[in-house]
C-alpha cells in the first residue's frame, strides 16, 4: 500500500492543465485519449478476470485439514491452451485497429498544409519555427491560430530529439536528416506547454518551448509583425548605420547577431521581449537574462552559446544589452 499510495501522491501532481495528456486542448490529444483510455478498459477487463478465477482457485482448491490425498495430476489441456490464446490475440486485434487508424490519421498533415505550413527544427537545445509561406521564422515560441489543424514538418539540426505538446498532441520524434510531419490544432486562444521528449543530452528536461493559440485576427496581425519587425531590424542593425545605434543595440550588433540575426544557429531574437521563458524555461526577467548571457553553462549545461565575461562586455553594456533586449516587442 505505501509504494501504491506514495505513486498516487505523485500522480496527483501532473495536473497542469497546459501540460496533461489527460486534459486534452485539442483534437490529437482528445484521439490519444480515446487510446489511452480503450487501453485501459482492456486492462481492467484482463485484471478483473484473472483476479476472479485466482481467488476462485485458492477457495475451492485449498487444503482441508485431514486430507492427504495428492490431487488429480493434468498434462496439458487443448482447449484451455486454445482459449486463452485466443483471447489475448483477439484483444490486441481490439487495441491495435483504433491504434493504426489514429496513427495515420494523426500523421497525415495533406489538409492541414492548407491552412498553414510551419517547420520545426530541434537544436541542442532549443526549437526553432520556421512559416516558410510567410517569410517568419522564431524561436522558443510557436504560435498558431486557434481551431485549425495546422501541418507540422520535423526534423533536428543534432541529435534526436521529440516535439511533445501533451495537451494538443505529439509525441513526434525531430531526427537528423529526416522529417515527420503531423498537424496540430487547439481549440481555444491560450498558452501550452511543450516538452522535448526524447533523452537528448544533460540539458533534456529543459528543452522546454511554448505552443500560443491566437485567434485568427491576431494570428495574422502576429505574422505581419513579425515580418515588419524582423525588416526594421534588419535596416537598424546594418553597419553602415553604426553611428545612429544606441549602446545596446551596439552591443547586441557585435557580440549577439551574427549567430541570432540569422535564427539558423541560435534563436532569433525578434520578438524575444514578448516571451514568456528565457532559453525556454527561465522567468523573463532582467536579472536571468544578465546570468544567462554571462555564464548559459551554468543555467543550460551543454548549449552551444558561450559566456561573455566581464572583459568582453563591461557591467553597464550588460544592463544596456538586457534593456535592449527585452524592449524587442512587437506592439
Ligand atoms: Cu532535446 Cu531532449
Amino acid at each position: 500500500l505505501l509504494p501504491i499510495g506514495l505513486m498516487a501522491l505523485l500522480l496527483s501532481g501532473c495536473g497542469i492543465p497546459e501540460l496533461s495528456a489527460l486534459q486534452p486542448r485539442g483534437e490529437g490529444a482528445e484521439m490519444q485519449l480515446e487510446i489511452i483510455k480503450l487501453s485501459l478498459w482492456v486492462m481492467l477487463f484482463v485484471l478483473a478476470i484473472v483476479a476472479v478465477i485466482y481467488v476462485y482457485v485458492l477457495m475451492k482448491f485449498r487444503r482441508k485439514s485431514g486430507d492427504n490425498t495428492v490431487p488429480k495430476q493434468v498434462e496439458g489441456n487443448h482447449t484451455l491452451e486454445i482459449i486463452w490464446t485466443v483471447i489475448p490475440i483477439l484483444l490486441l486485434v481490439v487495441l491495435a485497429v483504433p491504434t493504426i487508424k489514429t496513427t495515420v490519421e494523426l500523421a497525415d498533415a495533406k489538409e492541414a498544409k492548407k491552412n498553414e505550413q510551419i517547420n520545426v527544427t530541434a537544436n541542442l537545445y532549443w526549437w526553432e519555427f520556421e512559416y516558410p509561406d510567410k517569410g517568419v521564422s522564431t524561436g522558443q515560441e510557436l504560435v498558431i491560430p486557434v481551431g485549425k489543424r495546422v501541418a507540422v514538418n520535423l526534423t533536428s539540426k543534432d541529435v534526436i530529439h521529440s516535439f511533445w505538446v501533451p495537451a494538443l498532441s505529439g509525441k513526434t520524434d525531430t531526427n537528423p536528416g529526416l522529417d515527420n510531419e503531423m498537424w496540430l490544432q487547439a481549440q481555444e486562444a491560450g498558452t501550452y506547454y511543450g516538452k522535448c521528449a526524447e533523452l537528448c543530452g544533460p540539458s533534456h528536461a529543459l528543452m522546454d518551448f511554448k505552443v500560443i493559440a491566437l485567434e485568427q485576427d491576431d494570428y495574422d496581425a502576429w505574422l505581419k509583425d513579425m515580418k515588419t519587425a524582423k525588416e526594421a531590424e534588419t535596416k537598424q542593425l546594418d553597419a553602415k548605420n553604426e553611428k545612429n545605434w544606441t549602446t545596446g543595440e551596439q552591443v547586441y550588433a557585435q557580440n549577439c547577431l551574427s549567430c541570432h540575426g540569422g535564427g539558423k544557429v541560435a534563436p532569433s531574437l525578434t520578438n524575444f521581449g514578448d516571451r514568456q521563458r528565457i532559453a525556454g524555461y527561465l522567468d523573463h526577467d532582467k536579472e536571468n537574462l544578465e546570468n544567462w548571457i554571462r555564464d548559459p553553462q551554468k543555467e543550460k549545461q551543454g548549449t552551444k552559446m558561450p559566456g561573455f565575461s566581464e572583459d568582453q562586455i563591461s557591467d553597464e553594456e550588460l544592463s544596456e544589452l538586457a534593456d535592449y533586449l527585452l524592449d524587442k516587442k512587437l506592439q
